[in-house]
């Protein structure tokens, strides 16, 4: 038995934006039509360190793809040098379960996140928004900027960082892709009052007052994606369009986990999934006036169908490297 071992950096080589946004796009649409297997990813809690490990089991028939991502999340890893996410993806061929490959999922996660935000805001922002705010400005930030200027004309972005180094470095990073006014915010609820909000922070409670989010906005809710992980007032999801990536996850571990937990939020107001409204089975944004959310947990069928777009790459280029597991 031979696997194909992809790292970063031929992850990062092949995985052009375009080619991150269809993948994205094409597996949302796929949940929506009901055409994918994606049990609910599982976890393993360290509470003593702080972090996480899950398993992300996904299968998409149309795509031939399928396989599982192993991730982890530890907020306290950047104190050490090491990224707060990292991960593998496993990726199996259907037909008869073989191993096909072993790869790099670290950028990989980070993209496919930054390509559904980017969806989402497509779907839902409003039209013409040219100014976004962003509270958080870590890995996962970068990302979801660079993939919203390819759906919004955005020409300035406001970002608050309980770090403001982390803030500072998120601004000098907008300039270099050609955002001319990027500026440190001195508080959460600056951000959280543009047309397009971004929160990002691996967060244990509200980052700032519902008061603060406009009507008209669209907020992409990215952080919390764990039991207990919360970002935003729950105020502003009895207000908003609530849209999820995953019904089962977003109750377990996304933005609106806490507020159930807590009797704040019923799921029966979730108003759809992404790749419901990708599908044409229900509606986006719908009044100028209304806020919509994006929560988004994570979904395993991004990642398998993205890894199978790169493995497809690789193979083709002859890419990456052989390695034998059979027994010697
Ligand atoms: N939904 C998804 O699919 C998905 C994918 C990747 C990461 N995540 C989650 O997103 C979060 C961020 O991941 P990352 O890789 O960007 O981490 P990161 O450590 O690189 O960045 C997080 C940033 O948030 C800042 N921060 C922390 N608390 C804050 C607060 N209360 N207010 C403002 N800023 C605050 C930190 O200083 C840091 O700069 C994590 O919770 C991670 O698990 C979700």
């Amino acid at each position: 038995m031979q696997v194909l071992i992809l790292a970063e950096s031929e992850v990062g080589r092949l995985a052009e934006e375009g080619l991150v946004m269809s993948a994205v796009e094409e597996a949302f649409r796929l949940d929506g039509l009901g055409q994918v297997q994606m049990p609910e990813k599982s976890y393993l809690t360290f509470s003593e360190y702080h972090g996480d490990l899950r398993t992300m089991p996904a299968y998409l028939p149309s795509l031939n793809a399928a396989g599982v991502k192993v991730v982890n999340s530890h907020p306290e890893n950047p104190k050490a040098g090491l990224p707060t996410v990292m991960a593998l993806v496993i990726l199996n061929d259907p037909q008869n379960g073989q191993p096909l490959a072993i790869i790099a999922g670290s950028a990989l996660t980070a993209i496919r996140t930054g390509a559904a935000g980017a969806l989402a805001a497509k779907l839902l922002a409003p039209p013409n928004a040219e100014r976004a705010g962003f509270i958080g400005g870590g890995t996962q930030a970068r990302q979801q900027l660079k993939f919203l200027m390819r759906v919004r004309p955005i020409r300035s972005i406001q970002v608050y960082d309980i770090d403001r180094k982390k803030a500072e470095g998120f601004c000098e990073y907008a300039r270099q892709l050609g955002i001319s006014g990027a500026t440190v915010a001195a508080a959460a609820q600056e951000p959280a009052g543009e047309p397009i909000v971004v929160t990002t922070t691996p967060g244990q409670g509200p980052v700032c007052g519902a008061e603060a989010f406009r009507p008209g906005s669209h907020v992409n809710a990215i952080g919390a994606d764990a039991p207990g992980k919360q970002e935003l007032p729950p105020a502003i999801l009895s207000r908003a369009k609530v849209v999820v990536d995953s019904r089962e996850q977003a109750a377990h571990s996304g933005e609106i986990n806490v507020p159930i937990a807590k009797g704040l939020y019923r799921p029966d107001r979730i108003h759809a999934t992404l790749g419901e409204i990708v599908a044409g089975k229900k509606p986006g944004r719908t009044a100028d006036s209304e806020v919509t959310l994006f929560d988004s947990t994570g979904v395993a069928i991004l990642d398998i169908a993205l890894a199978k777009k790169i493995y497809d790459l690789a193979v083709g280029q002859k890419a990456g490297k052989i390695v034998g597991l059979d027994q010697s």
